[in-house]
């Protein structure tokens, strides 16, 4: 029989989960079949519950419910328990795994761009929850620096203060870090969504650093076009990380890893 997973969330018309999964299929030789559920904002565990009780073997979940995701699972990985936060649950009898693909997809997508993080000067920008996800898994890297900038300077102190025992941390205000330049400089802010740059100082950038925006479009995010100007050229939006996440997911329900570059090309196209 074919197994049944989805995307969940509010809104997800424009997910394009569907075409990565259903590239990962044909590719893996996997029979899955994989849509989408528009869960009403208050009803994500009755959604979840009538999927379950459907054969539904596992979702993805995106904004609003990653909280909710991580509230219903009865049982976590690390990575989800220290992003405090799900994108991904498989089911198994009653069982509910919550997991956190995002920092791997980073990771993995970082790596597939040959660069590598281990001794490098990370700078993250943004403490929000997209920022959460992927501290830990930077910090595993082992960066000479993981330096985290926030507008509302107190979260990112608090984040950097919560790792500290991880691994080389530092939080504070964009102005903060003026006069220190980073091998690479993540925009984990939602600032590209409003058509906005953080106020990243100038001397952040190197010409060989590595600028990755977690959010990706048909064109070069304002942050992406921020950084071209000041001379960068490794330029990198998140279409990558999205489809490494999903290849993590994909490999916890199915533990079938797929390629991702083909289905980069194909969505690029
Ligand atoms: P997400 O869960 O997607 O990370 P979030 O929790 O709302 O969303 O966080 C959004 C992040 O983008 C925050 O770090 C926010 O900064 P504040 O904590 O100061 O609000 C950041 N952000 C949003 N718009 C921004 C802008 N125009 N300039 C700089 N940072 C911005």
């Amino acid at each position: 029989m074919t197994d049944r997973y989805a995307v969940v969330g509010n809104p997800v018309h424009h997910s394009v989960s569907p075409r990565i999964h259903a590239a990962f299929a044909k590719q893996t030789g996997q029979d899955i079949e994989y849509g989408s559920l528009l869960a009403p904002i208050g009803e994500f565990p009755m959604v979840v519950e009538r999927f379950r009780t459907e054969g539904g073997r596992g979702l993805n979940v995106t904004v609003p419910f990653k909280l909710d995701a991580f509230a219903l699972a009865t049982a976590l990985t690390d990575r989800a328990q220290s992003a405090g936060a799900v994108n991904t649950l498989k089911f198994g009898g009653r069982e509910a795994l919550g997991d956190n693909t995002d920092g791997a997809g980073l990771i993995a997508d970082i790596a597939r761009l040959g660069v590598s993080l281990g001794g490098k000067r990370i700078l993250l920008m943004g403490a929000g929850g997209a920022a959460r996800g992927v501290v830990l898994p930077l910090l595993e890297e082992k960066p000479a620096l993981l330096a985290i900038a926030n507008r509302t300077v107190q979260k990112a102190v608090a984040l950097a203060e919560h790792w500290v025992s991880r691994g080389a941390i530092r939080g504070g205000a964009y102005h903060d870090f003026a006069g220190e330049r980073f091998d690479i400089v993540v925009n984990a802010t939602s600032a590209s969504l409003h058509g906005d740059v953080p106020p990243l100082p100038d001397s952040a950038f190197a010409s060989a650093t590595l600028a990755y925006d977690m959010v990706y479009g048909n064109r070069a995010t304002p942050f992406l076009a921020a950084a071209k100007s000041c001379g960068v050229a490794h330029l990198a939006d998140g279409l990558g990380m999205l489809i490494a996440q999903a290849a993590e997911s994909f490999y916890l329900w199915r533990g079938v890893r797929p390629d991702t570059v083909p289905v980069i090309e194909m969505l690029r196209r």
